[in-house]
Formats: C-alpha cells, structure tokens, sequence
C-alpha cells in the first residue's frame, strides 16, 4: 500500500494531521480568522481538515488548498460535500511551492508541512507570499523541547528548539499574536491515534493483502515514537502578522 494511503488510514480518529485537540484547532482558527468573509489559503493542507473546519464556522468564507497527494485531496472533496461547504472550496494537487494566485488571502496555513518548504524559514517565506495587506499566517511545527539524540534529529530534521523557532519567526520580520505549545496530552494522543487506527484497521481486515505492511508501519512507528524521540520532542503553532 502506498504511503499516502497509509496515512489516510492512521488518521481516521485524528482527522487533523497534527497533535491538536478539536478545541485548540477551534481556538486558533478563532485567533487566525480576522473577517467573517475571509480567503483562507492552505500549504499542505492533506485531507483539508483545517480548512472544513473553518468552512463549517464562518458561512462566508472561501478555502483554498493545495496538496500533492490526491487521495487526501479527493477524501477533502468528499467531507466538504457532505458538510455542503463544497462550493466554498477549491483543490489543486500540485507542490505547494509551486502554487500562485494572482490575489493574496487573508489567512495563510501550514501545518506539519514545512518540509515542503525544506523547514520553518522556508516556510514562512512562501506562506507570507501569499498574504493580503493585514492578512496573518497559522504555522505548525515541530522543535526540540530538550537536547535530541542524533537518531532524532536525524528522524525529524534538526528544527532547533523554541528559542530558535522564535529566532526565524522574527528574522523573517513577523510577530506572534498568539501560539499554542502542543501539550503532552495532545502529543500522545496523536501518536496513539495514528498507530492505533493503523492497528485497528489492519486486525478489521484479515484478508487484505496489505494488512501485514499496516501492522508492520504501525509497530514500527511506535517503536520510533517511544524509543527515539517522544522524550524531547514538542510541537508549537503560531498566529503570525507582518511587522510594519
Ligand atoms: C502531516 S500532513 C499535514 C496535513 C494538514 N496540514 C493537517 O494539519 O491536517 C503533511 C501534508 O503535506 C503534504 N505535502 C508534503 N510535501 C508537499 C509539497 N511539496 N507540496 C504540497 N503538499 C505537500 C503531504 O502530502 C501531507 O498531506
């Protein structure tokens, strides 16, 4: 089974692809939402979680996402028809740094995506690119809340630790206006969400060709999570706005 199609599975119970409770997702749309009648653009925005959220809380607003992955893209297509937000949003499967758009949006998202962008300056580089006058930007991802092994680092990228984070946020000539430090409820509740649907899928179909590989990147994943890095590794998500 192809990876992407791996992913979908692992996150059935965690639709968004990040370790965040529904209500801190809520609670950050509310701070990155500044009109009703909005144009949110999402980098990276996978199975469109993100952007059906906010599609569902502001009945005005436009949602645009892009992923490289078209069964995350078609399973955005499905949940935003059977919420009837559908109308309101447009997909395009192409590379995210790739993606122009003649206006710019008043919302900006990339969450766990910044490997898109090889890494957080990156990323802020090309989510800022696309923002219209007072627009903001909601950036997710990882750093290192305690000195990582090299097995870690060598995993997740060495995004540095907080102080580095906030180091490029500002470097980039952007100010946090509110941010969200993943607790070590939502950490571990993402990681068992993502191996336990895996599992779970993997024991519901015991014919399938593909149920051994399931169990095996599930155990494997677990392994990683425990073993390598859930002792230093944090998640931290900003709402950002241009200096000046
Ligand atoms: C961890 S998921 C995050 C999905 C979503 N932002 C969320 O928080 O639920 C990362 C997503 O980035 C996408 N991705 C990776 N590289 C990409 C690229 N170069 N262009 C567009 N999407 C990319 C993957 O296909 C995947 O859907």
């Amino acid at each position: 089974m192809k990876r992407e199609l791996l992913s979908l599975i692992a996150h059935t119970d965690h639709p968004i692809a990040a370790p965040l409770t529904d209500e801190s997702v809520s609670s950050l749309l509310d701070r990155a939402v500044s009109r009703e009648d909005a144009r949110v653009l999402d980098l990276g925005c996978g199975s469109g979680e993100w952007l059906l959220r906010a599609l569902a809380r502001f009945p005005r607003l436009q949602a645009v996402g892009v992923d490289l992955s078209g069964p995350a893209l078609a399973e955005a297509r499905e949940r935003a028809e059977k919420l009837g937000v559908g109308d309101r949003l447009t997909l395009h499967e192409q590379d995210a740094d790739d993606f122009t758009d003649p206006d710019g949006f008043d919302l900006v998202l990339c969450v766990g995506a910044a490997h898109a962008f090889d890494g957080l300056p990156g990323t802020l580089a090309a989510t800022s690119r696309h923002l219209a006058p007072g627009g903001r930007l909601l950036v997710g991802d990882g750093y290192f809340e305690r000195e990582p092994t090299e097995e870690a680092k060598e995993m997740l990228g060495d995004s540095g630790d907080l102080k580095a984070v906030m180091r490029q946020v500002t470097d980039a000539g952007l100010v946090p206006v509110h941010a969200h430090l993943s607790t070590r409820h939502e950490l571990d509740a993402y990681e068992w969400a993502w191996t336990g649907s895996l599992a779970a899928w993997a024991l519901d179909h015991p014919e399938d060709p593909d149920r051994a590989q399931a169990l095996e990147v599930s155990a494997v994943h677990r392994d990683e999570w425990l073993n390598v890095y859930r002792d230093t590794w944090g998640f931290i998500t900003l709402v950002l706005r241009q200096l000046g």
